[in-house]
């Protein structure tokens, strides 16, 4: 018996990075093609202590302040995506963290930049949980919650 697909939400950002390189509607245009819908939808200035919080589970890491640093220098959109297993579907349309060795075909692999920018200006987050996801949500959305 084929188990049956779970309704989900995951919270994904277009992080500055693609915001800044008008992105933001190509990533949607997949989001939405994949059938997924769009259950909230903002542009957010971030502050640091929602960065602090969405990154939480970073702090200490070598790449962490860098990482608060470049989502920080600019507007992200924030969306609440929702469908049969967007969680891991969402992960599989952003693909590989590092844009140089995502695959073509995924959000990271066909826009992302290959010529020494970091890997944190890697266009998307998407939750990697569904616990992840009802956090990331609180932080980004907290009238939903
Ligand atoms: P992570 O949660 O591991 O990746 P993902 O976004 O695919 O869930 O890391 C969060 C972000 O931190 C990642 O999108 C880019 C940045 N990062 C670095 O800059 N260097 C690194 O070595 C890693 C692992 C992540
Ligand atoms: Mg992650």
């Amino acid at each position: 018996m084929t188990e049956t697909p779970q309704t989900e939400r995951s919270l994904v950002l277009v992080k500055p990075d693609g915001y800044r390189r008008g992105l933001t509607g190509e990533v949607l245009r997949r989001i939405e093609a994949k059938g997924y819908t769009l259950a909230a939808l903002a542009v957010v200035s971030p502050t640091r202590e929602q960065l602090a919080a969405h990154y939480a589970e970073h702090e200490g890491k070598p790449f962490y302040e860098p990482l608060l640093e470049f989502m920080s220098s600019g507007p992200v959109t924030a969306a609440v995506v929702e469908g049969n297993g967007c969680i891991a579907g969402f992960r599989a349309l952003a693909g590989a963290t590092d844009p140089t060795a995502a695959a073509p075909g995924t959000i990271r692999g066909d826009l992302g930049r290959d010529w020494g920018v970091q890997v944190q200006q890697n266009i998307v987050h998407g939750s990697d949980s569904a616990r992840s996801a009802a956090r990331e949500t609180a932080i980004w959305f907290p009238e939903l919650g």
